[in-house]
């Protein structure tokens, strides 16, 4: 018998996100947003959900585009306190010490320590309530060599992203391996044939 827990926002596995973006002078900004994933295949895009109160809510509408930065694990402080302060008040590049780098495809800084970014112009806004939602069309990847295994696909275990679990308010690293993806399943129906 299941216990029902209330209308919460839970998904296991919640991104940990961080999205970047120019005001309107130009500063850049980082803010953690754990509300996004993909939403579409192509054209590729992903989304990303934000209060108005914040400073990235104002940019992406301002300058119709954001980065999405994947920290790894060595980051969390850093991805936290992205999520802590607000632009409004501070340069957060400055108090990380972490480094803004222009993207050349779309009005919106990455962030260079992180493993990997996706650039992204604002294709949809989308009022939801409390948050607004922002599907944006991923011109390109940006990754670094380092995560990238010999084929030339991101290796996740190179990445080590971080998990967000929002019922306990806690971060968690990679588990293990469990298998080829589309793939595995397929074990079901020859079992069903034997
Ligand atoms: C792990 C984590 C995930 C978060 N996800 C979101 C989110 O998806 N949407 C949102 O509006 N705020 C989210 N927040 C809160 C914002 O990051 C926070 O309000 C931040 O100060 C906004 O920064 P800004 O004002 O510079 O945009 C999150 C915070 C943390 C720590």
């Amino acid at each position: 018998m299941k216990k029902s827990l209330g209308a919460k926002t839970i998904v296991y596995p919640t991104p940990v996100f961080v999205v970047g973006t120019f005001d309107k002078l130009g500063q850049p900004n980082a803010a953690a947003a754990a509300w996004g994933g993909i939403c579409c295949s192509r054209p590729p895009c992903v989304a990303v959900a934000f209060r108005k109160a914040t400073y990235t809510y104002k940019n992406i509408v301002e300058r119709q585009a954001f980065t999405i930065n994947i920290p790894s694990e060595e980051y969390v402080k850093e991805a936290d306190y992205f999520g802590l302060a607000s632009g409004a008040n501070e340069n957060k590049f400055v108090t990380t010490g972490l480094t803004p780098i222009k993207s050349e495809l779309v009005d919106a800084p990455y962030v260079a320590e992180f493993p990997f970014a996706l650039e992204c112009r604002l294709l949809h806004t989308i009022e939801i309530g409390l948050h607004t939602q922002f599907i944006g069309e991923i011109l390109d990847i940006k990754a670094d060599e380092s995560v990238l295994a010999e084929d030339g696909t991101l290796d996740i275990r190179r990445v080590k992203p971080i998990m967000f679990a929002p019922d306990g308010r806690a971060y968690y690293g990679l588990g293990a391996y469990l298998g080829p993806a589309v793939s595995i399943g397929k074990s079901i129906s020859e079992r069903s044939t034997d």
